[in-house]
């Protein structure tokens, strides 16, 4: 299914909304609860394709998951050795942290298992999950490329390793993570830059507390988890589409309830308020080891800045939406120390720029970021590469601009946030959907 977005100009975002659950933090906690001794009851689950990508492949291994029901997910566990052969290959969809996360908790089982996915995930790296993995003893092939469809062995012996990140990936690190609570003695990992800690907290919310020794996180084979209740608060990632829309647009004043501000994940907050950005948290709570507040944005007129390299990987699913507000504020946004980004659902630097460029925008893409006057944009038609993120993006970018703008491709927006056009619409975006 092939759907296209039409969305008139102008507008003003106001209301309280409540965007969809967690993407990491739902995939997690149908892996986690998976493995777990008895029963994990999870509310404000993920309905996007996603994290369902997560509970069919675990449904595949035998696993009854009831749910979703308006985000009530129920995850009957197996154990740690209790997952089964799947008796097909199976189909991670779009989604790089089913596949990424998966290789590393199977790489220990007694079954040969084979990850694939759709033409987007075909594409994207997993030589950076295979290599530490080989390194513990897992028997894991990519193709020649390092790119899936992966084949995982059959393999009970894996070994403990000490594994410093080339990248900053909490995929990575969680794939990693997971693979040693089946090897032989210590598996650590170090971060040379902070990512998401969704597996850490998660893991201690199962009962077993990885070791944290400032960037080091160590984990082994003495973990049990045992089940437990997961409340997924909503996604700062889906919140940020409308944190800056707000922001941009004369007469907003919006609040987003019960927002994940996990302090590795709040980099969007920190950029927006250093480009000037009226943003208060309200309701500052902890929802099962997850900082939650509400977020309420007001319109303020924003000014470029050098983004610091050090809130990158804190922002780092939120940069497509940062472009947007970079291009309506005023002055020039530098982003430097995001390489990655071109290694996403789509390379997210030059796909950006080339719709900021096609809608009027002065937007360099360098090799690890952009630069971007801000200015006004007109309308026009955007090829969003099946990326949600810059599907919803030019989306919010509507606002401002001084006609329609077209958005194609726009089917895998369903991957991360189910009813986004709804919501959207609710606020106050002219958008309609074919
Ligand atoms: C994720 C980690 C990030 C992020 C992705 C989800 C996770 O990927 O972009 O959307 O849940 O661990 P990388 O680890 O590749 O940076």
């Amino acid at each position: 299914m092939n759907v296209t977005y039409c969305i008139s100009p102008g507008g003003k975002l106001t209301g309280k909304i409540k965007v969809p659950g967690d993407k990491s933090i739902s995939h997690r906690s149908i892996m986690l609860g998976a493995i777990a001794e008895g029963i994990t009851e999870v509310s404000g689950f993920l309905e996007g394709e996603d994290a369902l990508s997560t509970m069919n492949a675990f449904r595949a291994m035998g696993v009854r998951i009831d749910g979703p029901d308006l985000g009530r997910v129920t995850i009957y566990g197996v154990g740690k050795h209790g997952l089964t052969a799947p008796n097909q290959v199976i189909d991670c969809g779009n989604s790089g942290t089913t596949m990424r996360l998966l290789s590393g908790l199977l790489a220990g089982q007694g079954f040969e298992v084979t990850l694939t996915g759709d033409d987007t995930l075909l594409k994207r790296p997993m030589a950076r999950v295979a290599n530490p993995l080989k390194q513990m003893g897992a028997l894991i092939e990519t193709k020649d490329s390092g790119k899936p469809p992966l084949t995982i062995h059959p393999n009970s012996h894996l070994n403990g390793i000490t594994y410093t990140l080339p990248m900053a990936s909490a995929q990575v690190k969680s794939a990693v993570l997971l693979a040693g609570l089946y090897a032989n003695g210590l598996t650590t990992v170090i971060e040379p830059e902070v990512t998401r800690d969704h597996t850490e907290r998660m893991l201690e919310a199962f009962g077993y507390k990885p070791k944290v020794n400032g960037n080091s996180i160590t984990v082994d084979n003495s973990a049990v988890l045992h089940g437990t209740s997961i409340r997924v608060p909503s996604d700062i990632s889906s919140a940020a589409f409308f944190m800056v829309g707000a922001a941009i647009s004369e007469g907003s004043d919006l609040i987003i309830e019960e927002v994940g501000i996990n302090p590795t994940r709040d980099g969007v907050i920190k950029i927006l308020e250093l480009m000037g950005a009226e943003i208060s948290l309200l309701n500052v709570n902890y929802v099962g080891g997850e900082k939650v507040a509400d977020i309420h944005i007001k319109y303020k007129p924003l000014t470029g800045i050098h983004i610091p390299e050090e809130l990158v990987s804190l922002a780092i699913d939120e940069f497509p939406v940062i472009f947007i507000a970079a291009a309506n504020a005023k002055g020039t946004t530098i982003l430097s120390g995001a390489e990655e980004l071109r290694v996403k659902e789509s390379d997210r630097i030059q796909v950006m720029a080339d719709g900021l460029m096609s809608l009027g925008i002065n937007a360099v893409p360098t090799s690890d970021g952009m630069i971007i006057e801000g200015g006004s944009y007109h309308g026009g038609t955007i090829n969003s590469h099946g990326d949600h993120r810059i599907a919803m993006s030019f989306s919010i970018a509507a606002l401002n601009a001084t006609s329609s703008i077209t958005i194609l491709d726009c089917q895998n927006v369903a991957t991360s946030f189910p009813g986004f056009d709804k919501l959207a619409k609710s606020t106050g975006l002219e958008i309609s959907v074919s």
